[in-house]
């Protein structure tokens, strides 16, 4: 039986394809106010300033391509068992080819009704336009989990990671609660590996510390992992 291998991935994962992330330098939450554009509050007071900060987000991903990162972990479904959890709502992961995938914090090319969060669908690339209406005839929202809601998938994580023999973490500032929190649910001993070409702030267990970019971070796993068990 293949060991399985759970991925926690964050905004570093997707840099290297051209997609920007929120608090580098540089970083989205730079350029914007975090509780205007990605909480509910925010969503409440100006739902059009939203719209128009995700309609950008989706056509930007129209544009961009995955890197070697979402490769490399593709290809180490042949050797694991992976899952995937990951904090982006980018689909550069599918894209690559992988194929367990929990959206923690939702997904761009999905809109849903703002009542009844089960009434999701496919939307692909294209803007939201202001005054859409979902099937319930409610307002159409992204498909996003915004600060101050609660986050559906994270039970469904937690048990990902309990049942994990070896943990990598990638591009993840870990800043942001329950998702930060996860790793704490793997079993102890559990190898992880954490990849960031930046210090990360992570106080729990012992990791292993690749401090690289994410394309290099994964070149070097993969032969951890795999080449050297050859
Ligand atoms: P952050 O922007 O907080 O952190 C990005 C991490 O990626 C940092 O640790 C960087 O050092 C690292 N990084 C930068 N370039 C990299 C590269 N080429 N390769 C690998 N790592 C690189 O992004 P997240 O931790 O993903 O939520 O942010 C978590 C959540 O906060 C997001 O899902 C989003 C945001 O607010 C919502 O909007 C709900």
């Amino acid at each position: 039986m293949k060991k399985k291998l759970v991925a926690l991935t964050g905004a570093g994962v997707s840099a290297e394809s051209g997609i920007k992330t929120f608090r580098d330098s540089g970083g989205l939450w730079e350029e914007y106010d975090v509780m205007d554009v990605a909480s509910i509050e925010g969503w409440r007071r100006n739902p059009q300033l939203v719209q128009q900060f995700y309609n950008v987000r989706r056509r930007e991903l129209a544009t961009v391509q995955p890197n070697k990162a979402h490769e490399i972990l593709a290809s180490l479904e042949k050797f694991f068992d992976v899952e995937i959890i990951t904090q982006n709502v980018d689909n550069l992961h599918e894209r690559a080819g992988s194929t367990n995938i929990v959206h923690l914090h939702g997904e761009l090319t999905k809109a849903r009704s703002s009542v009844n969060p089960n009434i999701v669908g496919e939307i692909g690339y294209r803007a939201i336009e202001h005054g859409e209406k979902a099937a319930d005839g409610s307002i159409l929202r992204p498909h996003i989990v915004w600060f101050g809601e609660a986050v559906p998938m994270i039970e469904t994580a937690a048990k990902k990671m309990q049942q994990s023999d070896i943990v990598v973490i990638i591009g993840t500032s870990l800043n942001v609660y329950p998702a930060a929190g996860l790793v704490d649910y793997a079993p102890p001993g559990v190898p992880v590996y954490l990849i960031d070409p930046n210090e990360v702030n992570y106080h729990g267990r012992k990791i292993n510390f690749i401090r690289k970019k994410a394309s290099e971070g994964m070149e070097i796993l993969f032969q951890t992992l795999v080449e050297q068990k050859k």
